[in-house]
Formats: structure tokens, C-alpha cells, sequence
């Protein structure tokens, strides 16, 4: 495996591929996870800075380089935690709590082989940026940036947070994301006799609380970083925006029920954020296994026309298709290392006659930045795929055999990371077995 191969990071922002191996090296305890995870500070700053300084700096970057603005707590709460909300928005907090949301930070283990990349030089340090969409809350963050060394943003000037809240990093993409501004607390219906103050939010029902994460495409050739996240632009332009349906029509099903054991029922949504559902640990597997249940996967595969019985000795094309059918984007979508793998095979006993697999998924060189193919399927998108091969002289019957498995993560990025047994690549999630007659 080549250098460039083992630095394919994890995630619309790709650190420079040839400093991985240096900074594997040199990175020692410097920039990167230590420090993010609430570390000591990696160099005093020349002078004094202040939270006046890193709300200003903040205020003049794009959504990706900044935290959400700090929020006081709502009157009536302990503080932001989604543990504090938990006791009594009991089954949204267990939906949440097996999500992916709740999961990307330390639960997320290749994420955090990527943070400790840091960079090499002492001081240079990109790992801030991450930070924004993965512990999205400023009151998350145990430094905050208040400006860059001329100018260089793999140099932040860092500031202790006085407001940073250690459990709280820890949740994640965690409820108050969504739900709180300026110790308020949104909802959709705005009027509920709840024990903290609201507000009815219509932005809760549209996409852009997705996309300001789920939608991320930049450049910035200063520190070989790239957001190549187009999921937002994908359902935009696709049939699910034309229905109407937004992100969270299918991440988060409707369901009726109260806000909190005792009260009313309610149209309300599932917090489960359903999408890949591979899980971020195998720990994991067993809670996805419910939450399954409630989601499609995005691409079938099925044959096509198949005969009812073939002739013993004849020349045979069997064709099969695969379609995006669930997503409202394309599949994969978002993180650029995903792919699938679809396998069409045909077999007399363990004798296998003709076969074909399919990667399906984009290809990027990250040094420059290029997309070098994209064979993704589009929403609502299908394609077909033949094999041709002879039937056997003899009588009996074929076996026909589909396999389709979805990736977060190529193996050998996988066996790189040393991420066995923490973290999973992906998973098989159709199987179909049939007989066709031979006569
Ligand atoms: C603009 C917001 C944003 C920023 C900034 C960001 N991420 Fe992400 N990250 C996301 C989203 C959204 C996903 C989920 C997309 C997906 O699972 O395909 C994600 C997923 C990931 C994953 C899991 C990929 C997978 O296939 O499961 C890793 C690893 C990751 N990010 C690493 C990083 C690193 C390292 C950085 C900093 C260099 C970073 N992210 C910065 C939004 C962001
Ligand atoms: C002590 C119990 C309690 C705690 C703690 C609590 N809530 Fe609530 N919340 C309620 C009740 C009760 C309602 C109203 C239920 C009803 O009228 O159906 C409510 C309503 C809501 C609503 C709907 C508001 C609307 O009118 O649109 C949201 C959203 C919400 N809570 C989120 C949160 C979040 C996020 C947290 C944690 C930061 C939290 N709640 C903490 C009890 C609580
Ligand atoms: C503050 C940023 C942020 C916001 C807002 C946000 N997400 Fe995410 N989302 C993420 C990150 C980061 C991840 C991936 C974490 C990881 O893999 O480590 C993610 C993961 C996901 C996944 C799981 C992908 C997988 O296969 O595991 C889905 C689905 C998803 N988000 C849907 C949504 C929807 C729908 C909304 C709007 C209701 C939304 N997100 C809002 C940051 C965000
Ligand atoms: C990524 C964004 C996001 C996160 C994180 C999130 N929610 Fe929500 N939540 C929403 C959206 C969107 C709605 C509105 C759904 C609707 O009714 O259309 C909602 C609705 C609600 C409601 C009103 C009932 C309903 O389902 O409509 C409550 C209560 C609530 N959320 C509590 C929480 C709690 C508690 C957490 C954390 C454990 C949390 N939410 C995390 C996006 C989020
Ligand atoms: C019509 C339903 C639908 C809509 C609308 C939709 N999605 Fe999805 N999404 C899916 C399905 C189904 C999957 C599972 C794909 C698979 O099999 O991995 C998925 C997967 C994902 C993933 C994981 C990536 C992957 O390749 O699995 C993310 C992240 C995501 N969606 C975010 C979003 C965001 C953000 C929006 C709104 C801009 C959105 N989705 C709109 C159905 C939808």
C-alpha cells in the first residue's frame, strides 16, 4: 500500500496525504486529539487573548470554521446535557443516545486516528476545524480560536474556554444543536406547558438544520484540507426535494406519542437518525439491529427478467440492476472513502459458472485535491449489469446469488488505522439465494 493510500482520511476535510507518515512520527503530544480532548495548551499565546477575540474571529468565518454561538441554560435546567434532558424526554434521549450523532467523537474511532494526525510542525494544528461539526456547541469546545498566525490556519491562536463543558463534549451532535439558542429552548409547536421556555421554530423542519453540516464543499489549498460533502446539493436537486420530502421526512419517522410519560400524545419524530446504519463500534451492533427496523437501505438489487427455467448446454446473458430506491441523495453519499460492493453470482453446486461484483462509490487523488471517478448512483438512479456464460449439458438446477454490502472504509485504510476490533468497515445488508431449473 503506498503512503498517499494510508492518509486517505475519513471525511470531506482531507488532511495533505504525505505529512500523515511524518506526523504519525513527530506528532507526540503536541496538536491534534490530546489537545482537542482538553489537554494542555500547545504553546502560551504571545499575548492576551480574550472570548471577545474568538467571538470575533468566529463571527467572520463560514458555518464549517466556526462552533455554534454559546448559549446561557434555558431557566429550569441544570445545564445543556442531553443526560439533563434524558429523565424526561426518556425514549427521544435512547433514540438519540445509539444514534451516530451521539457517537462522533471518542465513540468514533477512526475520527480519532485523523485527530491525532495533527500536523507536524509544532503549533500547526487543523484538528480546530473538526471540532465545528463534530462537538457543534461552543460551550463543547475546551479552547476556542481567536485568531491565526498571519493569517495561517493550520496555526490558531488558541484561548482556554471558560465556559467549556467536559461531559457535554463528550455528547456529541448532542439535543441542544438543535434545540437551544440563547437559552431558549425550540421546538415545532412553540405552546407546550414545558418546565424550561420555548419557542416554535419552523427552521427545526427544514433542511438547512441538516445541511449546515451535511453540506460542505471548500478548498483550502493553505493546508491541503478539502470538504467534499455534497448530500444537501444532491437531495436539492433531486425527486425527494420535488416531493417535498426534506432530510428529516426519512432520517427521523413520525410517530405518535408524548414529549414525557404523563402528558399528551403528540405527532412527534424519531431521533434515531437512521442512514448507513453501520455501526461505529461492534458493541454497537446489537441496538442497530432494532433500529434497523425502521429504515430501508438505499440500493436494491434484484434480476432482471429472469427465465423460469433455462435449457441444459445453452448460451445464457442474465442481467441484474441495481437502483437507488430509498435515498433521497445519492448512495453512498457524504463521507468520499464510502462505497458498496454488489456481487451477482452463478453456481452449479460449489462450482461457480459466471460471476461479477460492482464497486460503487467515487475515487479521489487528495494531493491535489481531484475527483478522479464517481460511479454513485443518483436518487431515484438504475443501472443493469449482464453475465454471460453457458449453461451446463447435464439437467439439475442453477443457483442464482445476489450480495450487496455497504463501507464506510476501505480494508486496507481499516488495517492502517489498526482499527480491528473497534471500529467497523461495513456490512452485508442483502442476501438472496434462488434456484432456476435446468431442463
Ligand atoms: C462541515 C462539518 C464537518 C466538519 C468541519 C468535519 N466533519 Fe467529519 N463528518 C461530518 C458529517 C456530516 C459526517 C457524516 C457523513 C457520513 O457519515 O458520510 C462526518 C463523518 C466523519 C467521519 C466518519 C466517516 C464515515 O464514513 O463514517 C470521520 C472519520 C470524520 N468525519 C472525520 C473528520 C475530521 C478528521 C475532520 C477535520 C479534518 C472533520 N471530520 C470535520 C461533518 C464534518
Ligand atoms: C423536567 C423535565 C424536562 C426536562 C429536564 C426537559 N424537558 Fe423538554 N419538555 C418537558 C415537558 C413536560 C414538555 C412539554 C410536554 C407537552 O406539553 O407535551 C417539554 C417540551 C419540550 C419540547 C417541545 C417544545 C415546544 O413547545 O415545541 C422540546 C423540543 C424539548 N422539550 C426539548 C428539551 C431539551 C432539548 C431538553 C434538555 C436540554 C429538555 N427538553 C429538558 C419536560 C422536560
Ligand atoms: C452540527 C452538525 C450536524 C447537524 C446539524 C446534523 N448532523 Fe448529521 N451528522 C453529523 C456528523 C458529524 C455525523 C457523523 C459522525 C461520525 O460518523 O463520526 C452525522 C451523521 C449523520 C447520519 C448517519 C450517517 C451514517 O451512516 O452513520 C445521518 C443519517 C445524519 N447525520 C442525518 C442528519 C439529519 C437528518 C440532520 C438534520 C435533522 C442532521 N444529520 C444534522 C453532523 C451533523
Ligand atoms: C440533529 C438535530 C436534532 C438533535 C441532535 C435532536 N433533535 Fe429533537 N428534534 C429535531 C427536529 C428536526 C424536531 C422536529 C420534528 C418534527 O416534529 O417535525 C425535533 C423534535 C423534538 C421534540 C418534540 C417532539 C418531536 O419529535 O417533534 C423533542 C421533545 C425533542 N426533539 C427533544 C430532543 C432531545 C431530548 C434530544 C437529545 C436527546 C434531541 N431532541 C436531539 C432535531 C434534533
Ligand atoms: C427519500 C428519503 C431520504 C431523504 C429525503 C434523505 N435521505 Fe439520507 N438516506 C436515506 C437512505 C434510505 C439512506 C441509506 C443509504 C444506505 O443504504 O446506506 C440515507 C443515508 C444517508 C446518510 C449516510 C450516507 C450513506 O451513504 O449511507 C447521510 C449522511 C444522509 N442520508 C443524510 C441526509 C441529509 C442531510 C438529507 C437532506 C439533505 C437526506 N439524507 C435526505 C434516505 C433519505
Amino acid at each position: 500500500m503506498s503512503e498517499s493510500e494510508g492518509a486517505g482520511a475519513g471525511d470531506l476535510l482531507k488532511a495533505g496525504a504525505a505529512s500523515l507518515i511524518v506526523s504519525l512520527v513527530l506528532v507526540g503530544g503536541f496538536a491534534g486529539a490530546g489537545f482537542l480532548l482538553g489537554g494542555k495548551l500547545p504553546k502560551a499565546p504571545p499575548e492576551e487573548l480574550t472570548l471577545h477575540d474568538a467571538r470575533a474571529f468566529y463571527k467572520a468565518q463560514p458555518r464549517y470554521l466556526r462552533p455554534l454561538p454559546y448559549s446561557e441554560t434555558p431557566a429550569g435546567l441544570a445545564n445543556l446535557r442531553a443526560e439533563t434532558c434524558g429523565p424526561c424526554h426518556n425514549e427521544i434521549y435512547e433514540e438519540w443516545r445509539v444514534s451516530t450523532h451521539a457517537r462522533a467523537w471518542e465513540d468514533d474511532a477512526q475520527f480519532q486516528e485523523e485527530l491525532k494526525k495533527g500536523k507536524h510542525t509544532p503549533g500547526k494544528d487543523t484538528t480546530w476545524i473538526c471540532a465545528n461539526c463534530h462537538t457543534p456547541l461552543e460551550n463543547q469546545l475546551p479552547f476556542l480560536v481567536a485568531g491565526l498566525v498571519d493569517g495561517k490556519r493550520d496555526q490558531p491562536r488558541y484561548l482556554k474556554n471558560p465556559n467549556h463543558d467536559a461531559r457535554l463534549q463528550l455528547e456529541a451532535v448532542t439535543c441542544a444543536t438543535c434545540h437551544v439558542r440563547d437559552g431558549v429552548v425550540l421546538g415545532p409547536y412553540g405552546n407546550t406547558k414545558a418546565p424550561h421556555p420555548v419557542r416554535k421554530a419552523p427552521e427545526l423542519l427544514e433542511a438547512s438544520l441538516c445541511t449546515q453540516c451535511h453540506q460542505a464543499k471548500a478548498h483550502l489549498d493553505d493546508i491541503a484540507l478539502a470538504c467534499v460533502f455534497d448530500t444537501g446539493l444532491e437531495w436539492k436537486e433531486g425527486p425527494a426535494a420535488q416531493r417535498g420530502e426534506t432530510c428529516q421526512h426519512c432520517h427521523m419517522p413520525e410517530v405518535e406519542r408524548p414529549l414525557m410519560p404523563g402528558f399528551p400524545k403528540r405527532k412527534t419524530r424519531r431521533h434515531w437518525f437512521g442512514g448507513s446504519l453501520i455501526p461505529k463500534h461492534p458493541k454497537f451492533e446489537a441496538e442497530l439491529k432494532e433500529v434497523r427496523k425502521h429504515y430501508d437501505d438505499g440500493v436494491t438489487l434484484r434480476w432482471v427478467e429472469l427465465p423460469e427455467q433455462v435449457r441444459a448446454g445453452q448460451e445464457l446473458e442474465l442481467r441484474f440492476a441495481a437502483k437507488n430506491e430509498h435515498a433521497g441523495h445519492h448512495v453512498p453519499s457524504g463521507d468520499p472513502e464510502r462505497f458498496l460492493l454488489l456481487r451477482a453470482e452463478v453456481r452449479v453446486g460449489e462450482t461457480v459458472l459466471a460471476s461479477r461484483e460492482e464497486r460503487i462509490g467515487a475515487v479521489y487523488e487528495w494531493e491535489p485535491v481531484k475527483k478522479v471517478s464517481d460511479n454513485r448512483l443518483a436518487a431515484g438512479e438504475e443501472r443493469t449489469w449482464s453475465l454471460k456464460f453457458a449453461a451446463p449439458a447435464e439437467g439439475g438446477e442453477l443457483k442464482l446469488v445476489l450480495v450487496a454490502s455497504k463501507h464506510r472504509i476501505s480494508q486496507e485504510n481499516f488495517d492502517y488505522h489498526h482499527l480491528e476490533g473497534r471500529y467497523v468497515a461495513g456490512r452485508e445488508y442483502l442476501r438472496e439465494e434462488r434456484a432456476l431449473p435446468l431442463r
